[in-house]
């Protein structure tokens, strides 16, 4: 049977949380151990630069989540991990589809969109006010990622389905201008069954909501942080709802079902919101222990991710080469002897 080449991004601008690990992190390594699909995960540093001009920053961000990535047990032996900006043909690529694609379908990508709209609401005179060109055209980076891996399975939120849609859209144009089947056309996987967590707040766990829960906080911390999510002025011993409850939310996504049907009973019992975090912390703190010192060490070993990283490289660039060079002659970049 043909494996499905799943490829996936993260862009290295923040710090995972417990969030990002139910959402995307944990379903990706699951992912990966399947015999049926080959898994290609990078580290989108050239996308942060979009967001992000701290160097620092940038930086910081890329080692603790290729460490993550690390200690929550990717084997890079069945899967290619590599940062996007050790592949050079990405962003040549990225040249090539820039070139095939048109401005207006660039106009109508929400990321643009969203900042555009933004500076109308505010009476801005310059409807492009703070827009670079890197977030103008980040779908192209983004077509070329995928598209020169042939990857056919992106496992993406809802926001990233467009972008997806937009590297089909680039395929075919380069396809059609120089007449042949260059590029597979990829397809979004969304998983409606993956958990959404809720952050500090109650809202969507977000970096962008600053309601965040670090994945590899200190125990102290975790517990800290857990003690401050938002809950309601129930009383121990009331019955309490789980629809709609953070805590039971992290709950569900760290326990089994016979630990989530447990809990749900007790809720009904009225469990008191402090017993229910003392709880909470036991169950997620129990997960995360072992990776957490894992992800200590490998912090403390860049030498070993460096080269973890440099072997992922090679094995990614191997198979972009060749396409590469096919490209380079499709657009008329031949040898001349
Ligand atoms: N833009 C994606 C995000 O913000 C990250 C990303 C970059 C990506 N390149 C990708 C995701 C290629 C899937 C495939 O989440």
């Amino acid at each position: 049977m043909e494996k499905r080449r799943v490829l996936t991004g993260i862009t290295t601008t923040g710090i995972p949380h417990l969030g990002n690990y139910v959402g995307a992190i944990r379903p990706a390594i699951e992912a990966s151990r399947d015999p049926a699909n080959e898994s290609f995960y990078f580290l989108a540093d050239l996308h942060a630069l979009i967001k992000c001009h701290d160097p620092k920053r940038v930086d910081e961000s890329r080692r603790a989540i290729a460490a993550t990535w690390l200690a929550l047990g990717l084997d890079t032996d069945n899967s290619v991990f590599y940062r996007q900006s050790d592949i050079p043909e990405i962003t040549e690529l990225t040249w090539l589809l820039t070139c095939v694609c048109s401005k207006g379908l660039m106009n109508r990508a929400h990321a643009y969109k969203a900042v555009a709209q933004e500076n109308e609401e505010e009476g801005s005179s310059d409807p492009d006010k703070g827009v670079t060109m890197g977030l103008f055209s980040y779908p192209v980076l983004m077509a070329a990622d995928i598209l020169m891996f042939n990857a056919t399975d992106i496992p993406v939120g809802r926001d990233q389905i467009q972008h997806i849609e937009m590297a089909r859209d680039v395929a075919q144009r380069f396809n059609h201008i120089y007449k042949g089947q260059y590029f597979t056309l990829p397809e979004a996987r969304v998983d409606d069954e993956v958990a959404v967590l809720g952050g500090l707040d109650g809202r969507k766990m977000s970096k962008s909501y600053n309601n965040t829960i670090p994945l590899f906080e200190t125990e102290k911390k975790l517990l800290k942080l857990i003690r401050k999510i938002k809950t309601n002025s129930l009383e121990p011993g009331e019955p309490k709802e789980t629809e709609g409850c953070t805590l039971f939310q992290i709950w569900q996504a760290f326990a089994t079902p016979e630990q989530t049907a447990e809990m749900r009973k007790r809720y009904e019992d009225g469990i008191g919101w402090g017993e229910m975090k003392n709880d909470l912390f036991e169950l997620v703190n129990d997960h995360l222990k072992e990776p957490r010192a894992r992800y200590e060490e490998l912090m403390n070993d860049m030498g070993y991710v460096e080269e973890v990283l440099r072997k992922g490289a090679d094995r990614a660039r191997a198979e972009a080469a060749p396409l590469m060079d096919q490209l380079r002659k499709a657009v008329g970049f031949g040898s001349f002897v």
